[in-house]
């Protein structure tokens, strides 16, 4: 029984290495690392300080209101822009769909 679990366990090890080098579905981590770096580098200017009444990741409350519309709606907004504060894309115009989610899903997350 106990010889069982090992064998499984390097099974499953070993599975695991070669989904890392084929095509990997993220994980939840990744989501946040990648959300992390995209708002480092573009929405932190104006959502660390709230410029122009840009929602301050970190204040619960307005994040809370924000989030209320749900997350397609916020994606939405997010991609085509709020005049006149916040830009298209959060002016990151090489952006896929998917970095400006994750980007969004770090920003909440933050702010709980
Ligand atoms: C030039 C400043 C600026 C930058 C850069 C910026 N934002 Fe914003 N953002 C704003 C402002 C201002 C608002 C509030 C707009 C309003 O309510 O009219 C806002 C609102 C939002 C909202 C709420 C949308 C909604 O529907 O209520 C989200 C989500 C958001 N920004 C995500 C991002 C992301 C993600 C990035 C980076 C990729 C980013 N922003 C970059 C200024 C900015």
């Amino acid at each position: 029984m106990r010889r069982f679990g090992i064998v499984a366990m390097v099974l499953w090890l070993s599975g695991c290495h070669a989904g890392e080098t084929g095509d990997t579905i993220a994980q939840p981590q990744d989501t946040m690392a990648i959300g992390e770096d995209i708002y480092h580098k573009f929405c932190f200017s104006c959502h660390a300080a709230g410029v122009a009444g840009a929602p301050m990741v970190g204040d619960k409350d307005a994040w809370s209101m924000r989030s209320a519309k749900g997350s397609d709606l916020l994606l939405l907004s997010t991609m085509e822009g709020m005049p006149p504060g916040m830009p298209p894309m959060g002016l990151c115009m090489a952006c896929t769909e998917e970095e400006i989610k994750a980007a969004i899903e770090y920003m909440l997350a933050a702010s709980q």
